[in-house]
């Protein structure tokens, strides 16, 4: 059976896991979020079995998921819905909300599935090399081939959560007050004298909320919080407030960044 993949990525984890679980299922089409939500009708399915990968921002989904789900027509007739989050350890309630919004657009999330990844998040990054990455990447792996046969099966599984406190608190809470304020979190982001004007943020930015004004970068407010600008900026010049200098800047090794940057 044919299976559509949509996934939204930010340093290639979520796209990653998109290719990979598309591998293992067999004659499975990977869309880009960012271009389905351009369709200007209702977005109708290609196939009935359909799968949406994205990645876990401050325990909660991208805005642009919630648009995403917001424009599928609900016209659509779909026999299995799944979705896999990629965090790193803390899903929290994130999968709950994505299962509610699909409610609303009269579609059951039938699977929910976890998958932990290397962290994106600049600001709380311990690695300093990708050295000690391998391992959660075997792991990772290893988790995908046991969700690729529950979804050949079309598994009714739980959907997947964190602790209770951590659904109440970081998702029902702080998730719930800083979806009010998101696109706006982009007013701690600035260069420092690193910056050499190469315009490659303007370039890679998701949702073009990045334009160089006299061969600067401005960040426009419409922001994902994907950290694809600042883990990607190639002078590490990209910071977040005081608190991301000297750290270690994290892309996906196994995606490259034509694939990353495909609209
Ligand atoms: C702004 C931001 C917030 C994040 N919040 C969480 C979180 O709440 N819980 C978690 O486990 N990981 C969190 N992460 C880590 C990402 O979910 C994780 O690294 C993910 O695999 C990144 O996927 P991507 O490369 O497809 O963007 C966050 C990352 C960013 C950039």
């Amino acid at each position: 059976m044919k299976t559509t993949i949509y996934y939204f990525s930010g340093t290639g984890n979520s796209l990653k896991v998109a290719k990979n679980l598309a591998e293992k299922l067999g004659h499975t089409e990977v869309i880009p979020i960012t271009s389905a939500i351009k369709e200007n009708s209702g977005i109708l399915f290609s196939s009935e079995r359909v799968g949406i990968v994205y990645p876990v921002y401050i325990w909660g989904i991208p805005q642009i998921v919630s648009k995403f789900i917001k424009k599928i027509s609900k016209t659509n007739k779909i026999n299995y819905l799944f979705a896999i989050a990629t965090n790193h350890t803390q899903v929290a309630g994130s999968l709950m909300i994505l299962a509610n919004r699909l409610r609303s657009r009269r579609l059951k999330l039938s699977a929910g599935f976890s998958v932990i990844m290397p962290n994106s998040y600049t600001l709380s990054q311990k690695e300093h090399s990708m050295d000690n990455l391998k391992p959660l990447f075997t792991a990772s792996e290893k988790r995908l081939d046991e969700i690729s046969l529950l979804i050949k099966d079309e598994n009714e599984c739980e959907i997947e959560r964190g602790p209770l406190n951590q659904r109440i608190i970081n998702t029902g809470l702080i998730n719930h007050f800083v979806s009010f304020i998101f696109p706006w979190l982009d007013i701690p982001f600035s260069t420092d004298n690193k910056c050499i004007s190469c315009g490659l943020c303007e370039k890679i930015c998701p949702v073009q909320n990045i334009k160089l004004r006299k061969g600067k970068p401005v960040w426009l407010h419409k922001c994902e919080q994907c950290f694809r600008c600042i883990n990607l900026c190639p002078q590490q010049s990209i910071q977040y407030l005081n608190k991301t200098s000297g750290k270690f800047r994290y892309k996906n090794p196994y995606v490259n960044l034509d694939d990353l940057i495909k609209k």
